[in-house]
């Protein structure tokens, strides 16, 4: 049974989370951590103030922002660019496809999917701003932006898939910080959509909040409550093991990952990321990175025979793994 639907206030909180994520991710670029041209320019137009953020969570961001980087390139380079799709949940603010099209590294399709009222504005943003239309008519066909509520009782989802993509071709479905805003039941429909969709075909990266019941992630749920985002789904997907359990129920049947962020970051993340991110700040809250990091999920999966999975995931030591205050939005 589907749960009651969202009030209005309710809505308007998770959309929020949007500009949340954009805030912290452009406070760790201007701080060094990596480069994206393309946050400054939606922080402008979505009337946004810049902000410091803490050294902790300037580094989460930075390893969020690397783990999802990492595993596109990783994509596109295995597939051939051009010869796959990319499909991003609750995109947001996200600014991955203007980052490839500036490299000339597009996919097929790059499809965003998200809320009416983010998914109208960032297609106002990008109409607008001459700098991002000149990255999506310079490749005719490849990017949108779609209106799709994952918790909608009716087949848009699927609809939107089919008509935005090439269902022929391999395809990395993306949930950075977004599954976990919707409750489970909406959540495994998504998925299963995907999977049915993209027959054979599937790769999945989530990324999410986990470990809800010890004090840290008592606090993680409470600051997110006071702003009026629920954590629906993380009840059911609580710790890595049931993560990569979910997206196996899903159909992602031929291999599952998932790893805390903190086991990312340090098995993962290249040497040079890493470098580059522990110069930027005078840092030395080492107990409270581990508390944070480990309360984050990267979870993949794909259910392509014999697929391999992004290289993020491959490094020795994390393919293996089976199954307060952070990096919140
Ligand atoms: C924390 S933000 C993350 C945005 C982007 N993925 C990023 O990491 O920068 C969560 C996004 O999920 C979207 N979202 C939440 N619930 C959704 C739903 N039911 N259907 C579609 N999108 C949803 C929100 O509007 C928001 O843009």
């Amino acid at each position: 049974m589907a749960g009651a639907a969202p009030t209005h206030v309710e809505l308007a909180a998770v959309e929020q989370t949007s500009d949340d994520a954009l805030v912290s991710k452009a406070s760790a670029e201007r701080l060094g951590y990596f480069d994206d041209e393309f946050l400054h320019v939606f922080m402008h137009e979505n009337k946004q103030t810049p902000r410091r953020r803490a050294p902790l969570i300037n580094r989460g961001y930075c390893a969020r922002f690397r783990v999802f980087d990492d595993a596109l390139q990783g994509f596109l380079a295995a597939h051939g660019a051009g010869a796959c799709n990319v499909v991003s949940l609750g995109g947001g603010s996200d600014t991955a496809y203007f980052r490839l099209a500036k490299e000339g590294n597009t996919p097929a399709r790059y499809l965003e999917l998200d809320l009416p009222d983010v998914a109208s504005r960032k297609r106002e943003i990008v109409s607008r701003r001459p700098e991002l239309r000149a990255l999506v008519e310079a490749y005719p066909g490849v990017y949108s932006m779609e209106t799709c509520d994952l918790t909608a009782d009716d087949d848009r989802l699927e609809k939107t898939l089919r008509n935005a993509c090439d269902i022929a071709l391999p395809t990395l479905v993306l949930s950075e910080c977004v599954l976990v805003y919707v409750a489970p039941e909406h959540s495994r429909r998504a998925l299963t959509t995907v999977t049915s969709v993209f027959h054979k075909k599937a790769y999945v990266l989530v990324y999410e909040q986990i470990r809800p019941h010890d004090a840290f992630g008592a606090q993680m749920i409470q600051n997110l409550k006071s702003r009026g985002c629920a954590l629906l789904g993380i009840a059911d997907h609580e710790t890595c093991e049931a993560q990569a359990a979910r997206l196996k129920a899903c159909g992602f049947d031929e291999a599952q990952a998932c790893v805390d962020l903190k086991e990312c970051y340090d098995v993962c993340l290249s040497r040079e990321a890493k470098a580059r991110a522990e110069k930027c700040e005078i840092f030395d809250e080492f107990e409270e990175w581990t508390l944070m990091m480990t309360h984050y999920a990267v979870a993949a999966a794909t259910n392509a025979p014999g697929g391999v999975l992004s290289p993020v995931l491959l490094a020795e030591g994390a393919a293996a793994g089976g199954g307060g205050d952070g990096p919140t939005g």
